[in-house]
């Protein structure tokens, strides 16, 4: 059930401070959601609980990174991903996500957790930003939806592939630059 409300182009930004935070059952299903995530969100509690995750999707978020999301999550790792995500009546926030598996006391994933801070604003910018234009392009290029997202995978191990590291390693080094030496 993503949300068909037209999108304003209006951003909203939330506190250093704050964290935003749902839980997912295995199928992305939301179980909890903090009061930050509800309030930047426009959502109540009753309208989250029980709904798929795609409830903020954004059209600007490429699939490739979802599917590595899931991917990397259903393998049992975390991952970092910037994500724009979209309020119930429309409006977007940017979020630095870090997402990684709840596992039961027998050592199997029993649902997923996402905390998510304010973005870096210079790696979003300047790198997340042109990243995900292109990968939405490569993805809307070839003539079938799967083409487009299996191009767009390759893009991505490519990029990797070239700076040698694995996607949140190549994450976290993005800013790296504009640190002072
Ligand atoms: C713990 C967790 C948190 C998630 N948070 C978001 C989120 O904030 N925004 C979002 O669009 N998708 C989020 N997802 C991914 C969604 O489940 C879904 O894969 C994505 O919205 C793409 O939906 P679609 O396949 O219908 O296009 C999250 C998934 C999990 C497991």
């Amino acid at each position: 059930m993503s949300n068909s409300v037209a999108l304003t182009g209006k951003e909203r930004t939330f506190s250093e401070d704050d964290i935003i935070v749902s839980k997912t059952d295995l199928k992305g299903r939301i179980t909890y959601a903090n009061k930050v995530f509800l309030d930047i969100a426009d959502y109540t509690e009753k309208e989250v609980l029980g709904q798929p995750h795609n409830i903020i999707r954004h059209p600007e978020m490429p699939r490739s990174i979802f599917k590595l999301m899931w991917q990397t999550l259903e393998a049992g790792q975390e991952i970092f991903a910037y994500v724009i995500n979209r309020t119930k009546h429309g409006d977007h926030y940017w979020v630095y996500a870090h997402v990684t598996p709840s596992f039961g006391r027998d050592g199997k994933i029993i649902g997923y957790h996402s905390n998510r801070r304010v973005p870096d604003r210079h790696v979003l910018d300047d790198h997340v930003k042109p990243l995900y234009r292109k990968l939405l392009d490569e993805e809307a290029r070839p003539a079938s939806r799967k083409d487009g997202l299996i191009s767009a995978e390759r893009m991505i191990a490519d990029l990797l592939a070239e700076n040698g590291v694995a996607y949140d390693e190549f994450i976290a080094t993005l800013g790296r630059e504009l640190e002072p030496a």
